[in-house]
């Protein structure tokens, strides 16, 4: 889909639809609302009379024009109460009018910017809010139907009078374009099944964004990965016919002064093993490479916008799966970090991978480590689907991620790293279980990463809640919603 912002009066912009907006509480329509309410001889302000229209955040009213402006039909999307407006008010708005623009076969939409000039919100943010709001929200997974939707929208332009914004408008709407690009390719294969995204689905997808920008990529192989020493990532992948791989992507930055390693959990199935899940529980899992994917799509972005920072993207990807040579309950595994781990839950495989993978990149000095992973099933319940857990080591990452993901929507809570709780992980035979008690899970899982970290400044965005949607919101469609993409993006452009 095109994305283009237009120089010109709102009554001229050739289109199928046009979007304009209402505050809650407003009868007579303002600014380029009320240019349009004129030019149609007060057909807007009629029309919010009789259907007795709010301007509730997200309420949407529609008229067609009769050619008296360029465009063919007008939606109104309330924009709620002026003084609880903010860039989440602006992707929510600009996200249920464009659906309502495809519900109504609009090939070419048109809108003004929401909110830019009020409330203080600069016209940049303005318009990156409203680019990735209508991306978002027009987003669908429909690689699988044979029934494809025929109704899509082609171009979305933003009409702007005031030339003095234009250029803000224009670097807004580019970097909203490519958050949302990004996102929806973290969604794709997210949402894509576990027989078609497989770990070796993951590798080539790396090596494809590495042909892309030229970066570098390297795919370790299941005897790579022994020989490596990744004793955890090799017992995880034990039992799978699928085989794992262990996928290493870097971008590089001539001016680059740090180098941050970001790892994404790739399990593109988990059955949990022998500890094997309930049947509800298994549903949604070929989910749990939601962080790989929103690792791979960052470094698209990153390709994309060229920060100047050195990233290095680790991917350990795997199924958990069961069969005869699967690893049992109890056996004791050495890791790559030379410690010894009792597995006392075979579904607590997320951990595993990622403490190799830490390990890792450890060893490759990095700066920085920062995991993003389906982890726990425990921070869904304590967070919601509504938000990420982010705990770690360093607090000036957790922060800096924090804000990272507040500017594009995404929302993290940090949760305690409580060191007491380690006595959960206490084992007879080894230095550590891998799962211990599930009060706290979020935070024990956490913690067990940690005992493999030597030194580096490390931060953990669980993202076992967010990832996942069982019914639509404004933003995202049932299922994927690529959480973590945008987080990542922001804090690796720094500009948090
Ligand atoms: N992939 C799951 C976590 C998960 C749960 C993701 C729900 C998305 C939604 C993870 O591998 C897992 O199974 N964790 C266990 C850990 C437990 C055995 C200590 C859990 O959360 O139950
Ligand atoms: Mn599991
Ligand atoms: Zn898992």
């Amino acid at each position: 889909m095109q994305v283009v912002t237009v120089r010109g009066s709102v009554t001229e912009a050739l289109c199928d639809v046009l979007i304009v907006n209402l505050f809650e509480g407003v009868k007579r329509p303002g600014g380029a609302t009320g240019a349009v309410d004129q030019a149609l001889g007060g057909a807007i302000s009629a029309l919010i009379e009789r259907e007795g229209f709010e301007g509730k955040l997200g309420e949407t009213l529609d008229l067609t024009t009769g050619g008296a402006i360029g465009a063919s039909r007008v939606i109104i999307v309330g924009l709620g109460k002026a003084d609880a407006f903010d860039a989440d008010a602006i992707r929510k708005a600009s996200a249920v009018a464009a659906r309502r623009a495809r519900n109504l076969s609009a090939r070419r939409v048109a809108s003004i910017i929401h909110g830019a000039g009020i409330g203080g919100i600069d016209p940049a943010l303005a318009s990156r809010a409203t680019t990735l709001g209508t991306l978002l929200g027009l987003y669908k997974f429909t690689r699988l139907k044979t029934d494809k939707p025929t109704r899509e929208v082609e171009e979305f332009a933003i009409i702007e009078k005031d030339e003095s914004k234009l250029a803000a408008i224009e670097a807004g709407m580019r970097i909203g374009k490519t958050v949302a690009d990004a996102v929806s390719f973290a969604r794709d294969l997210t949402n894509e099944p576990a027989n078609v995204v497989t770990p070796g689905y993951l590798a080539e997808t790396a090596r494809t964004i590495a042909g892309e920008f030229g970066m570098e990529c390297r795919v370790f192989e299941r005897e790579e990965i022994a020989e490596l020493g990744m004793g955890l990532l090799t017992a995880v992948a034990r039992a799978s016919a699928e085989p794992p791989k262990f996928i290493r992507l870097e971008y590089k930055s001539p001016n680059a002064t740090r180098r941050i390693a970001v790892i994404g959990k790739g399990v593109t199935f988990d059955s949990g093993g022998l500890n094997l899940k309930p049947g509800d529980s298994m549903a949604a899992m070929k989910d749990d490479m939601g962080g790989a994917a929103a690792v791979l799509a960052a470094m698209r972005a990153v390709g994309e916008l060229k920060p100047e920072v050195n990233v290095l993207a680790l991917v350990p990807a795997t199924e958990n799966m069961i069969g005869g040579n699967a690893t049992h309950v109890g056996d004791v595994i050495r890791a790559l970090s030379g410690k010894t781990v009792e597995i006392d839950n075979t579904d607590a495989e997320g951990r595993l991978i990622l403490s190799d993978a830490a390990t890792y990149a450890e060893s490759e000095g990095v700066d920085e480590i920062i995991d993003v992973a389906t982890l726990t099933g425990a921070c869904v319940v304590a967070l919601g689907r509504g938000m990420a857990g982010v705990l770690g080591s360093d607090q000036g990452i957790v922060e800096r991620l924090i804000k990272a993901g507040a500017k594009d929507g995404e929302k993290l809570w940090q949760l305690p790293l409580h060191t007491d709780y380690l006595d959960n992980l206490k084992s007879e035979t080894a230095d550590m279980k891998n799962a211990g008690s599930r009060e706290g899970g979020a935070i024990i899982g956490a913690l067990f990463i940690k005992n493999h970290i030597k030194g580096t400044p490390w931060a953990h965005i669980d993202v076992a809640g967010p990832v996942t949607l069982d019914r639509e919101s404004a933003l995202s469609t049932k299922g994927s919603t690529g959480f973590g993409t945008a987080t990542l993006v922001n804090y690796l452009l720094g500009n948090s």
